[in-house]
C-alpha cells in the first residue's frame, strides 16, 4: 500500500513535470520585449523614435519608442512597418552596402518583430534589457554628432508671422572674431533650427570675406530661390525633411577665412492663420579640423530650370549633366525635388562610354530629403559626365494625397507647390597624382 502510494506520487510528480516541461521551454526561448526586441529597438529605430529633440527636419518621429510601455499600443503597425519595409526609413534601392547612413533590418530582425508581435508582443523580464541608448538631448546638449568646436547664431530671433503661407527667406552673419579669430577649415557641421516643425529647408552659403565685409549688420533678402543665393558664396549644404548632419571623412574639410560670414537661406512652409506664428533663430555649430587638410570640399548641384510639366502627366523626366573637368572624389549625392517628384537616379558615363548607376531612389518621398554618404569618397575620373534624372508624377490621384494642384503647367520655383530639379553632389577635385594613387587600390 505505502509502496503503491509512493509510486502514485512519484508518477504524479513526474507527469507535472513532463506537462511543465514543454512549457517552462518554451518560455525560455519565447520572444520578448527587453530580451529580442529593445536591442533591435535601440540600434534601428530610437534615433528617430524619441522625445523631439532640437533638428531641423521630420527625422524625430511623433510617437516615440524608448520603453515598452511606449512601444506596445504600436506593435501591430510595427510589424507591418517592418514587414513592408517601409520602416526603418530607406529609399535608395542601388548600389547596396556602399553609403554610411544606409538603414535597413536584416530578414533575421524582421521575423524576430513581426514573430513577437504574432506571440502577442510580451514584455519578457527587465533584466534581459540591454541599457538604455543615449541620444543627444542628454548629452552634448542636443548636438548630435557632439560639441561643436564654435557656435554661428542668428544675432536676432525671426518672427514668421500668422499670415505667412509659404517664405523664402535668407540672413546673413558673420563669423564674430571671437569665435573665429583665424582662417579655420571645418571638418563638419550641424544646423539647428528649433523644434517647430514648419522648415522646408535650410541652406547655408559661406561668404568670401571682401563679400562679408559688405555687410552692414544682418542683412535679410526675402523671396530668393532655393540653393544658391548671391555670387561670390559657397554653398556649405542644406538640411531638409529628413536630412541629418554632416562630418567629412579624414583628410576632408572647408576653408572658413577669417572675417567671413555665413547665410541662412530658409524656406517656411505652413497653413496661415491666428496663432500659427513662431520664431526662428537657426544657428550652425562647426566643428574644426585640427590635422592637415588635404581635399577641399565643394557643394553645388546640377540643375535644370527650364521645365513645364504638363497638367495631368504621369510620368515626367528631367535631366540634367555635367562633365567633370577635373578628376573628382565625390562624397555625397543630394536629390532634391517636391511633391510631385516620384523617382531620381544618378548615373557615370566614364570616358571609355561604360555607365554605373551611383544612385537609385524609385520611390522619391519630398518628406525624407536624404543625402547619400559614401563610405569612402568614390573616384570619378575626368571626362565622366554624371547625368541626373527625375520622374514626376502630376496626376489627380497623387495630388490627392500630396497636396497640390495637377491642373496646372508646373515650373522650377522656390514655394513647395513649384517644382526643382536639383541633384547636390558634395565632392573633392584632386590632382593627376593622387588620382594614379587611389586609382590604385580601387
Ligand atoms: C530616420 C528616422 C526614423 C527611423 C530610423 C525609424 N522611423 Fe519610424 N517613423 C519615422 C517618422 C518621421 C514617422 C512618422 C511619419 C511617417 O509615418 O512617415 C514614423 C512612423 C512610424 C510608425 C507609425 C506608422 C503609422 O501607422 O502611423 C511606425 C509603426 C514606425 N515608424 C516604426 C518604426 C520602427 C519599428 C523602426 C525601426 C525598425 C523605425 N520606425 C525607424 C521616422 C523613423
Amino acid at each position: 500500500m505505502k509502496f503503491q502510494t509512493t509510486t502514485v506520487i512519484v508518477l504524479a510528480l513526474g507527469l507535472l513535470s513532463v506537462i511543465a516541461q514543454p512549457s517552462y521551454a518554451e518560455n525560455e526561448n519565447a520572444l520578448t520585449y527587453y530580451k529580442d526586441v529593445l536591442p533591435i529597438m535601440q540600434e534601428n529605430c530610437q534615433s528617430c523614435h524619441r522625445p523631439s529633440g532640437q533638428n531641423i527636419s521630420g527625422l524625430v518621429a511623433p510617437m516615440a519608442f524608448m520603453n515598452y510601455q511606449e512601444t506596445r499600443p504600436w506593435a501591430r503597425a510595427i510589424a507591418r512597418k517592418v514587414e513592408s519595409r517601409e520602416m526603418p526609413p530607406w529609399f535608395a534601392s542601388a548600389p547596396v552596402g556602399v553609403f554610411s547612413n544606409e538603414r535597413g533590418l536584416t530578414d533575421t530582425e524582421v521575423d524576430t518583430i513581426v514573430q513577437w508581435v504574432a506571440a502577442g508582443a510580451p514584455a519578457g523580464s527587465k533584466t534581459d534589457a540591454p541599457p538604455a541608448k543615449l541620444f543627444a538631448e542628454e548629452v552634448n546638449d542636443g548636438w548630435t554628432l557632439g560639441k561643436p568646436d564654435f557656435v554661428v547664431k542668428l544675432s536676432e530671433p525671426y518672427v514668421v508671422k500668422d499670415e505667412i503661407n509659404d517664405l523664402n527667406i535668407i540672413f546673413y552673419e558673420k563669423i564674430a572674431e571671437e569665435l573665429m579669430p583665424e582662417d579655420t577649415w571645418v571638418k563638419g557641421w550641424e544646423f539647428r533650427i528649433g523644434d517647430n516643425g514648419w522648415t522646408h529647408h535650410m541652406c547655408s552659403s559661406v561668404l568670401s570675406p571682401s563679400a562679408a565685409a559688405e555687410l552692414d549688420t544682418t542683412t535679410v533678402v526675402e523671396d530668393q530661390g532655393e540653393g544658391a543665393d548671391t555670387p561670390n558664396t559657397s554653398l556649405l549644404s542644406c538640411v531638409a525633411e529628413g536630412g541629418e548632419a554632416q562630418m567629412l571623412p579624414e583628410g576632408f574639410g572647408v576653408l572658413l577665412e577669417k572675417g567671413a560670414a555665413v547665410s541662412f537661406n530658409l524656406h517656411f512652409n505652413k497653413e496661415p492663420g491666428a496663432g500659427s506664428n513662431f520664431t526662428s533663430q537657426p544657428e550652425i555649430g562647426f566643428f574644426v579640423e585640427k590635422k592637415p587638410v588635404k581635399y577641399k570640399v565643394r557643394n553645388d548641384s546640377l540643375y535644370n530650370r527650364g521645365f513645364e510639366i504638363p497638367p495631368h502627366h504621369a510620368n515626367y523626366r528631367i535631366g540634367s549633366s555635367r562633365v567633370l573637368e577635373k578628376d573628382t572624389l565625390v562624397l555625397n549625392y543630394w536629390p532634391h525635388a517636391h511633391l510631385r517628384a516620384v523617382a531620381a537616379r544618378y548615373t557615370a558615363i566614364y570616358p571609355d562610354g561604360n555607365e554605373e548607376l551611383l544612385l537609385d531612389v524609385p520611390r522619391y518621398d519630398q518628406a525624407w530629403q536624404v543625402t547619400y554618404k559614401y563610405k569612402e569618397p568614390k573616384l570619378l575620373p575626368k571626362g565622366t559626365r554624371i547625368d541626373v534624372d527625375f520622374w514626376y508624377d502630376n496626376t489627380a490621384e497623387r495630388a490627392a494625397r500630396r497636396g497640390f494642384n495637377p491642373d496646372r503647367f508646373v515650373g522650377y520655383g522656390a514655394r513647395t507647390e513649384d517644382e526643382m530639379s536639383l541633384g547636390f553632389i558634395g565632392y573633392a577635385e584632386i590632382s593627376d597624382a593622387e588620382a594614379m594613387e587611389t586609382t590604385d587600390d580601387n
